[in-house]
Protein backbone atom coordinates (compact mmCIF):
# COMPACT_ATOMS: atom_id res chain seq x y z
CA UNK A 1 0.00 0.00 0.00
CA UNK A 2 2.61 2.31 -0.67
CA UNK A 3 0.27 4.61 -3.07
CA UNK A 4 -1.85 6.45 -0.94
CA UNK A 5 -2.96 8.56 -3.66
CA UNK A 6 -6.14 6.91 -3.85
CA UNK A 7 -7.18 6.20 -0.01
CA UNK A 8 -8.88 9.66 0.97
CA UNK A 9 -8.27 9.56 4.60
CA UNK A 10 -10.44 12.01 7.28
CA UNK A 11 -8.56 12.57 10.22
CA UNK A 12 -11.03 13.50 13.17
CA UNK A 13 -9.48 16.27 15.57
CA UNK A 14 -6.58 17.50 13.65
CA UNK A 15 -6.61 21.41 14.15
CA UNK A 16 -3.81 20.81 16.26
CA UNK A 17 -1.78 18.07 18.73
CA UNK A 18 -1.43 14.53 17.62
CA UNK A 19 -4.16 15.16 15.07
CA UNK A 20 -2.42 17.60 13.04
CA UNK A 21 1.19 15.78 12.84
CA UNK A 22 -1.21 12.97 11.36
CA UNK A 23 -2.94 14.65 9.07
CA UNK A 24 -0.07 16.53 7.63
CA UNK A 25 2.10 13.05 7.66
CA UNK A 26 -0.67 11.46 5.30
CA UNK A 27 -1.20 14.13 2.95
CA UNK A 28 3.30 14.27 2.96
CA UNK A 29 2.41 10.61 1.82
CA UNK A 30 0.11 11.75 -0.97
CA UNK A 31 -3.09 10.88 0.55
CA UNK A 32 -5.74 13.77 -0.12
CA UNK A 33 -6.66 14.29 3.34
CA UNK A 34 -10.02 15.51 4.80
CA UNK A 35 -8.93 17.68 8.48
CA UNK A 36 -12.15 17.92 10.67
CA UNK A 37 -12.09 19.95 13.94
CA UNK A 38 -14.55 22.71 15.08
CA UNK A 39 -11.86 25.23 14.77
CA UNK A 40 -9.72 26.49 11.60
CA UNK A 41 -6.23 25.81 11.45
CA UNK A 42 -3.56 26.12 8.91
CA UNK A 43 -1.75 23.39 7.39
CA UNK A 44 1.51 23.52 5.19
CA UNK A 45 1.51 22.53 1.71
CA UNK A 46 2.68 19.20 1.64
CA UNK A 47 6.34 19.03 0.35
CA UNK A 48 6.17 16.89 -2.54
CA UNK A 49 3.12 18.11 -4.28
CA UNK A 50 1.42 14.60 -4.19
CA UNK A 51 -1.30 14.74 -1.03
CA UNK A 52 -3.64 17.64 -0.04
CA UNK A 53 -5.74 18.45 2.49
CA UNK A 54 -9.04 19.84 3.28
CA UNK A 55 -10.50 21.21 6.18
CA UNK A 56 -14.25 20.59 7.40
CA UNK A 57 -15.11 22.81 10.49
CA UNK A 58 -17.71 20.95 12.08
CA UNK A 59 -18.54 19.23 15.89
CA UNK A 60 -17.48 15.63 14.98
CA UNK A 61 -19.41 14.25 17.81
CA UNK A 62 -23.04 15.67 16.30
CA UNK A 63 -24.99 12.53 15.06
CA UNK A 64 -25.01 13.94 11.76
CA UNK A 65 -21.88 14.34 11.06
CA UNK A 66 -19.95 11.25 10.72
CA UNK A 67 -23.23 9.66 7.44
CA UNK A 68 -22.15 13.76 5.94
CA UNK A 69 -18.77 13.28 5.36
CA UNK A 70 -18.39 9.37 4.74
CA UNK A 71 -20.95 10.11 2.06
CA UNK A 72 -19.33 13.13 0.45
CA UNK A 73 -15.34 11.77 0.70
CA UNK A 74 -16.27 7.79 0.62
CA UNK A 75 -12.85 7.71 2.97
CA UNK A 76 -10.39 4.17 2.95
CA UNK A 77 -8.88 5.02 5.80
CA UNK A 78 -10.24 6.97 8.89
CA UNK A 79 -8.71 8.31 12.27
CA UNK A 80 -10.09 9.49 15.25
CA UNK A 81 -8.46 11.18 17.14
CA UNK A 82 -10.29 13.77 18.70
CA UNK A 83 -10.63 14.10 22.25
CA UNK A 84 -11.15 16.74 25.35
CA UNK A 85 -8.82 17.85 27.89
CA UNK A 86 -9.98 16.05 30.84
CA UNK A 87 -9.89 17.88 34.07
CA UNK A 88 -7.12 17.59 36.04
CA UNK A 89 -7.88 17.15 39.27
CA UNK A 90 -7.87 14.58 41.96
CA UNK A 91 -11.66 12.48 42.32
CA UNK A 92 -12.93 14.46 45.26
CA UNK A 93 -12.72 17.71 43.23
CA UNK A 94 -14.24 16.15 40.48
CA UNK A 95 -17.84 17.03 39.22
CA UNK A 96 -20.01 14.71 37.64
CA UNK A 97 -19.52 17.03 34.75
CA UNK A 98 -15.83 17.24 34.53
CA UNK A 99 -15.37 13.54 35.22
CA UNK A 100 -17.76 12.62 32.62
CA UNK A 101 -15.87 15.08 29.42
CA UNK A 102 -14.42 12.41 27.68
CA UNK A 103 -17.31 9.99 27.62
CA UNK A 104 -18.98 12.76 26.28
CA UNK A 105 -16.72 13.91 23.61
CA UNK A 106 -14.10 11.46 23.08
CA UNK A 107 -16.66 7.92 23.60
CA UNK A 108 -19.43 9.77 21.34
CA UNK A 109 -16.69 10.58 18.54
CA UNK A 110 -15.81 7.13 18.28
CA UNK A 111 -19.38 5.63 18.96
CA UNK A 112 -21.07 7.80 16.22
CA UNK A 113 -18.12 7.25 13.80
CA UNK A 114 -17.49 3.61 14.11
CA UNK A 115 -21.27 2.77 13.72
CA UNK A 116 -21.60 4.82 10.41
CA UNK A 117 -18.34 2.77 9.31
CA UNK A 118 -20.17 -0.24 9.62
CA UNK A 119 -23.39 0.77 8.26
CA UNK A 120 -21.98 2.88 5.26
CA UNK A 121 -20.23 0.69 4.79
CA UNK A 122 -16.60 1.80 4.16
CA UNK A 123 -15.50 -0.21 0.95
CA UNK A 124 -13.29 -3.15 1.43
CA UNK A 125 -9.63 -2.94 2.57
CA UNK A 126 -10.62 0.34 4.44
CA UNK A 127 -8.75 1.10 7.76
CA UNK A 128 -9.94 2.66 10.72
CA UNK A 129 -7.86 4.11 13.10
CA UNK A 130 -9.18 5.23 16.59
CA UNK A 131 -6.53 6.55 19.19
CA UNK A 132 -7.36 5.73 22.94
CA UNK A 133 -4.54 6.43 25.68
CA UNK A 134 -1.66 4.61 27.55
CA UNK A 135 -3.94 5.47 30.49
CA UNK A 136 -5.90 2.26 29.99
CA UNK A 137 -3.19 0.23 31.24
CA UNK A 138 -2.41 1.50 34.20
CA UNK A 139 -5.14 4.22 35.17
CA UNK A 140 -5.15 8.01 35.07
CA UNK A 141 -6.30 8.88 38.84
CA UNK A 142 -6.13 12.57 38.42
CA UNK A 143 -8.53 12.90 35.12
CA UNK A 144 -11.76 11.82 36.09
CA UNK A 145 -13.51 9.43 33.71
CA UNK A 146 -10.62 9.75 31.13
CA UNK A 147 -8.72 6.35 31.64
CA UNK A 148 -12.52 4.63 31.95
CA UNK A 149 -13.75 6.52 28.61
CA UNK A 150 -10.47 5.64 26.59
CA UNK A 151 -10.70 1.76 27.36
CA UNK A 152 -14.30 2.43 26.19
CA UNK A 153 -13.12 3.41 22.79
CA UNK A 154 -11.03 0.27 23.06
CA UNK A 155 -13.49 -1.90 23.56
CA UNK A 156 -15.97 -0.74 20.74
CA UNK A 157 -13.24 -0.92 18.15
CA UNK A 158 -13.06 -3.99 19.14
CA UNK A 159 -16.87 -5.03 18.75
CA UNK A 160 -16.97 -3.04 15.15
CA UNK A 161 -14.10 -5.57 14.41
CA UNK A 162 -16.17 -8.28 15.19
CA UNK A 163 -19.15 -6.42 13.53
CA UNK A 164 -17.24 -6.19 10.29
CA UNK A 165 -16.10 -9.83 10.38
CA UNK A 166 -19.61 -11.66 11.00
CA UNK A 167 -20.72 -9.31 7.90
CA UNK A 168 -17.68 -9.62 6.14
CA UNK A 169 -16.57 -6.29 5.22
CA UNK A 170 -12.99 -6.36 5.30
CA UNK A 171 -12.41 -3.21 7.06
CA UNK A 172 -9.73 -3.37 10.07
CA UNK A 173 -10.18 -1.48 13.13
CA UNK A 174 -7.40 -0.66 15.11
CA UNK A 175 -6.53 1.02 18.18
CA UNK A 176 -3.64 3.08 19.16
CA UNK A 177 -2.79 3.79 22.62
CA UNK A 178 -0.12 6.99 23.07
CA UNK A 179 1.86 7.64 25.94
CA UNK A 180 2.36 11.37 26.93
CA UNK A 181 3.21 13.95 24.36
CA UNK A 182 3.97 16.69 26.65
CA UNK A 183 3.80 19.80 24.43
CA UNK A 184 -0.07 18.85 23.21
CA UNK A 185 -3.41 19.56 24.45
CA UNK A 186 -4.22 16.62 26.33
CA UNK A 187 -0.07 15.83 27.38
CA UNK A 188 0.41 19.54 28.88
CA UNK A 189 -1.82 19.30 31.45
CA UNK A 190 -1.40 15.67 32.35
CA UNK A 191 2.41 16.30 33.09
CA UNK A 192 2.18 19.23 35.05
CA UNK A 193 -0.46 17.89 36.84
CA UNK A 194 1.29 14.38 37.81
CA UNK A 195 4.88 16.10 38.29
CA UNK A 196 3.17 18.41 40.81
CA UNK A 197 1.56 15.48 42.59
CA UNK A 198 5.53 13.49 42.26
CA UNK A 199 6.61 16.66 43.83
CA UNK A 200 8.92 17.15 40.62
CA UNK A 201 9.33 19.98 38.60
CA UNK A 202 7.66 19.48 35.05
CA UNK A 203 11.31 19.67 32.83
CA UNK A 204 12.54 16.83 35.38
CA UNK A 205 9.18 14.62 35.08
CA UNK A 206 9.27 14.92 31.54
CA UNK A 207 13.12 13.84 31.42
CA UNK A 208 11.95 10.79 32.85
CA UNK A 209 9.47 9.80 30.62
CA UNK A 210 11.44 7.78 28.10
CA UNK A 211 10.93 8.81 24.32
CA UNK A 212 8.74 11.17 23.69
CA UNK A 213 6.00 11.10 21.50
CA UNK A 214 5.61 14.08 19.01
CA UNK A 215 2.49 15.31 16.78
CA UNK A 216 5.43 14.36 13.62
CA UNK A 217 6.22 11.27 15.47
CA UNK A 218 2.53 10.23 15.84
CA UNK A 219 2.12 10.92 12.19
CA UNK A 220 4.63 8.84 10.81
CA UNK A 221 3.60 6.17 12.69
CA UNK A 222 0.39 6.28 11.54
CA UNK A 223 1.49 6.51 8.03
CA UNK A 224 3.13 3.30 8.65
CA UNK A 225 0.72 1.67 10.14
CA UNK A 226 -1.98 1.87 7.82
CA UNK A 227 0.52 0.90 4.99
CA UNK A 228 1.06 -2.35 6.69
CA UNK A 229 -0.59 -5.13 4.92
CA UNK A 230 -4.19 -5.81 7.33
CA UNK A 231 -3.00 -9.34 7.64
CA UNK A 232 -0.21 -8.42 10.44
CA UNK A 233 -2.06 -5.58 12.11
CA UNK A 234 -2.36 -6.15 15.50
CA UNK A 235 -6.01 -5.03 17.34
CA UNK A 236 -4.02 -2.81 19.10
CA UNK A 237 -0.61 -0.98 19.80
CA UNK A 238 1.21 0.87 22.60
CA UNK A 239 2.61 4.41 20.94
CA UNK A 240 5.46 6.75 22.50
CA UNK A 241 8.56 8.20 20.91
CA UNK A 242 10.43 4.47 19.97
CA UNK A 243 7.10 4.28 17.94
CA UNK A 244 4.30 1.51 17.70
CA UNK A 245 4.50 -1.59 19.91
CA UNK A 246 2.13 -4.51 19.35
CA UNK A 247 -0.49 -4.99 22.37
CA UNK A 248 -1.23 -8.78 22.95
N1 LIG B 1 -1.24 14.19 24.33
C1 LIG B 1 -1.09 13.10 25.05
O1 LIG B 1 -0.20 12.99 25.90
C2 LIG B 1 -2.03 11.95 24.82
C3 LIG B 1 -1.75 10.73 25.46
C4 LIG B 1 -2.63 9.67 25.26
C5 LIG B 1 -3.73 9.82 24.44
N2 LIG B 1 -3.97 11.00 23.85
C6 LIG B 1 -5.16 11.12 23.00
O2 LIG B 1 -4.77 11.63 21.75
C7 LIG B 1 -5.82 12.45 21.22
C8 LIG B 1 -5.23 13.81 20.85
O3 LIG B 1 -4.65 14.40 22.00
P1 LIG B 1 -3.91 15.82 21.86
O4 LIG B 1 -3.13 16.01 23.11
O5 LIG B 1 -3.25 15.92 20.56
O6 LIG B 1 -5.19 16.79 21.92
P2 LIG B 1 -5.33 18.32 21.55
O7 LIG B 1 -4.01 18.95 21.26
O8 LIG B 1 -6.17 18.94 22.64
O9 LIG B 1 -6.19 18.29 20.21
C9 LIG B 1 -7.48 17.75 20.25
C10 LIG B 1 -8.05 17.81 18.86
O10 LIG B 1 -9.37 17.26 18.89
C11 LIG B 1 -10.25 18.17 18.24
N3 LIG B 1 -11.61 18.02 18.75
C12 LIG B 1 -12.00 17.96 20.05
N4 LIG B 1 -13.32 17.84 20.12
C13 LIG B 1 -13.79 17.81 18.84
C14 LIG B 1 -15.07 17.71 18.25
N5 LIG B 1 -16.18 17.60 19.00
N6 LIG B 1 -15.17 17.72 16.90
C15 LIG B 1 -14.08 17.83 16.12
N7 LIG B 1 -12.83 17.93 16.63
C16 LIG B 1 -12.70 17.93 17.96
C17 LIG B 1 -9.63 19.53 18.53
O11 LIG B 1 -10.04 20.50 17.59
P3 LIG B 1 -11.11 21.67 17.88
O12 LIG B 1 -10.97 22.07 19.32
O13 LIG B 1 -10.74 22.69 16.88
O14 LIG B 1 -12.43 21.02 17.58
C18 LIG B 1 -8.16 19.23 18.33
O15 LIG B 1 -7.84 19.27 16.97
C19 LIG B 1 -6.90 12.50 22.28
O16 LIG B 1 -7.89 11.54 22.00
C20 LIG B 1 -6.16 12.12 23.55
O17 LIG B 1 -6.99 11.54 24.55
C21 LIG B 1 -3.15 12.07 24.02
Amino acid sequence: MSDMSARTTIVVGASRGLGHGIAVAFAEAGAPVIAVSRTTTEFPEPSNGAGSIRTETTDAGAATVPASLIDRYEPSTVVLVAGATPHMRPLQEQTWETFSVNWETDVRITFHWLREVLLKPLRPGSRVVVISSGAVLGGSPLSGGYAGAKATQRYITGYAQDEANRAGLDITFTTVLPRFAPMTGVGLPAVQAYAARAGRPVEDFVNRIGPLLTPELAGTAMVDLVRTGAAEVAAGYELNGAGLRKLS
